[in-house]
């Protein structure tokens, strides 16, 4: 039982596709009439326009929802990183290593703590922030009343800084063997270091190896305290001129020695025994003067 195959010419073939676009007999072009590649046109035409309808209108709401004053995104940082400055970062490690002697060497530490202190020139602070802030309690501000729709921010005058300001000794020490370092917290949105009426953050630095090498240490601010009137931060656009407080830390080394010194920020609210992060709450760093 032999299945009988038509056998097709080309010439066949190629008329059947013929017929196929355009069908005079019944008036259809790819196998559908006129009318309803208009229907079908129509259906794809209504349907790009409803799509593109539904899509401007959720990034519409995604954009209106958006507060432009707070961050899209922040990271899920919830405890401050410390910075020590001068900032010379050795493969993750900070090893502050001068020589008394060595003009290019000591250099390299004050011109890191200058471009550091730059913006707290006290001229420029009362001239950004004028607003006279009440130390010892947070800057809580609901609305915005600083000018073209800010927020205040609390000056913070290099002078605070005493013999770390630059202003007696601009060479912050690292002519001698009693350097300073200056300790700044990273800022964060909305971040208060204490809840409830809690103390100001304050460092504490200890000498980790080689306490002999060092014979003394003295905090500027006094008491080594971020006063609670720089918190909380409210956003780059909200504060434009926001800056960080400051402590600097005067160490008095002996001659030629080097120590392994970690300073904290004490406060309820910031954690520092973070094994990813070890810069989270705190900084160790190596002090090294040479001469
Ligand atoms: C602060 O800036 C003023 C004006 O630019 C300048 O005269 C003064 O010397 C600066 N102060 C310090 C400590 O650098
Ligand atoms: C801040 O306080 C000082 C003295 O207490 C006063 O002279 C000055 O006008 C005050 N500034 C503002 C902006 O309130
Ligand atoms: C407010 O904004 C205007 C226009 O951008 C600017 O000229 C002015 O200096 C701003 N004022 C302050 C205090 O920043
Ligand atoms: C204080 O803050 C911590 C963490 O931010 C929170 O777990 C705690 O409930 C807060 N306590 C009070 C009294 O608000
Ligand atoms: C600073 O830290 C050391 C070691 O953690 C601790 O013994 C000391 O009491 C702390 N000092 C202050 C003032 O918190
Ligand atoms: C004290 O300083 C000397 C000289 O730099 C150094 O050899 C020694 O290791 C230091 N001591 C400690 C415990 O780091
Ligand atoms: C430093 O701290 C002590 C005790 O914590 C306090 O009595 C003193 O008023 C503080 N000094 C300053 C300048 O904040
Ligand atoms: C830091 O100093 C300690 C001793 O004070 C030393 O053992 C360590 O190797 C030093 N680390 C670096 C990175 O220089
Ligand atoms: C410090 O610098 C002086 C001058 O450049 C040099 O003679 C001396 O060896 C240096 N000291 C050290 C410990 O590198």
């Amino acid at each position: 039982m032999a299945t009988l195959k038509e056998k097709r010419t080309c010439a066949q073939r190629c008329e059947d596709f013929g017929h196929f676009v355009w069908n005079s007999d019944n008036g259809t072009l790819f196998g559908r009439t006129l009318i309803k590649w208009v229907y079908i046109s129509l259906y794809y035409v209504v349907f790009y326009i409803v799509m593109s309808a539904l899509f401007s209108l959720a990034i519409y709401v995604l954009m209106y929802t958006l507060d432009p004053y707070a961050p899209d995104y922040q990271d899920r940082l919830s405890s401050p990183g410390v910075m020590v400055w001068p900032d010379t970062y050795d493969d993750e490690k900070v090893v502050i290593a001068y020589n008394t002697s060595n003009k290019m060497s000591w250099m390299k530490m004050v011109n890191s703590i200058r471009t550091l202190i730059h913006p707290y020139n006290d001229t420029l602070q009362e001239h950004h922030n004028p607003h006279n802030c009440t130390a010892e309690r947070y800057f809580l501000q609901n609305s915005f009343n600083g000018p073209n729709h800010t927020k205040w921010a609390c000056a913070f005058y290099q002078s605070t800084l005493g013999d770390c300001s630059g202003i007696d000794d601009p060479t912050f020490g690292y002519t001698t063997s009693q350097p300073c370092v200056i300790i700044k917290m990273n800022r964060i949105i909305g971040f208060l270091p204490n809840n409830g009426t809690g103390l100001a953050p304050r460092l504490n630095c200890t000498v980790l190896e080689g306490g002999e090498n060092v014979s003394g240490y003295e905090y500027h601010p006094y008491n080594g305290t971020f006063d609670l009137s720089y918190f909380p931060y409210y956003g780059k656009l909200a504060q434009p001129n926001y800056v960080n407080p400051l402590v600097a830390v005067k160490f008095n080394l002996i001659k030629q020695k080097t120590a392994k010194i970690e300073c904290r920020v004490v406060a309820k609210n910031i954690a520092y025994e973070n094994y990813y992060d070890p810069f989270e709450g705190k900084v160790i760093f190596n002090l090294t003067t040479m001469s």
